[in-house]
């Protein structure tokens, strides 16, 4: 399914406080290099149009987020989401920020071992040739980086509803990190509105009638 259009916030909203790019990043990210504090920090990998990092930005204020969207133009919308969000609710301190960049490089040695909360990673592009399968954001190089940079109990939640995607993701997370244990599903929240699913693309696959697979890991 192609992706519907996409628009640039317009060039008067000032995104600065929340969008850099890969360059301006501290060479650590952390909750202290980003914010300024000490708060738990999830990261999303992919972020697209931008609706999870706002709906959960705005309902956990003490956690921290930091989206990664290797489109500069969809995580210039991300952020202008954002910025639109807080300026609603008057919050002065933003608690979200998108980057513009690829996530590999920045898991592979930016992210000190056992500092990360949660890692998000929703609807990742399919790659459905196999020959292709190492361009897959969830690969067995990110598997390991992500277990390393999870604190104990720190979750990783994969959804997508691509059923080999699922099925070969299953099956790598207990070949090369049964650190993880086992896969907790997660269950489809009631959505009575357009900005009750967790991302554009589950809301474009339910109101498709296409199957969802939703998983949760907890680090041990
Ligand atoms: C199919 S879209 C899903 C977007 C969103 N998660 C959702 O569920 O609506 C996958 C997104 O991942 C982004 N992406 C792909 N590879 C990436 C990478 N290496 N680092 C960061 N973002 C990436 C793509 O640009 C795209 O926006």
């Amino acid at each position: 399914m192609p992706r519907s259009p996409i628009k640039r916030p317009p060039a008067s909203l000032d995104l600065s406080q929340v969008l850099r790019d890969v360059d301006e990043l501290p060479k650590k990210l952390s909750s202290s290099s980003l914010f300024g504090n000490s708060a738990p920090l999830e990261i999303e990998i992919g972020s697209g149009k931008g609706l999870f990092m706002t709906t959960a930005s705005a309902a956990n204020p003490g956690h921290n987020f930091l989206g990664i969207e290797i489109m500069a133009k969809y995580a210039a919308h991300s952020a202008g989401r954002l910025l639109r969000s807080r300026i609603d609710t008057q919050d002065s301190k933003p608690n979200a920020i998108m980057v513009a960049g690829n996530a590999e490089p920045l898991f592979q040695d930016r992210i000190d071992p056992g500092s990360l909360e949660a890692v998000h990673v929703y609807f990742p592009d399919p790659w459905w040739k196999k020959r292709h399968r190492k361009r897959r954001v969830v690969n067995e190089k990110s598997i390991r980086n992500i277990s390393r940079v999870l604190r104990p109990g720190g979750r990783l939640h994969f959804w997508t509803d691509v059923l080999d995607y699922f099925e070969n993701t299953v099956e790598m997370i207990a070949e090369l990190a049964p650190e993880f244990g086992v896969p907790i599903p997660e269950e489809e929240a009631a959505a009575n509105h357009d900005l009750d699913y967790r991302t554009h693309f589950e809301r474009r696959s339910r109101q498709h009638q296409i199957p969802v697979y939703r998983v949760r890991y907890e680090r041990h």
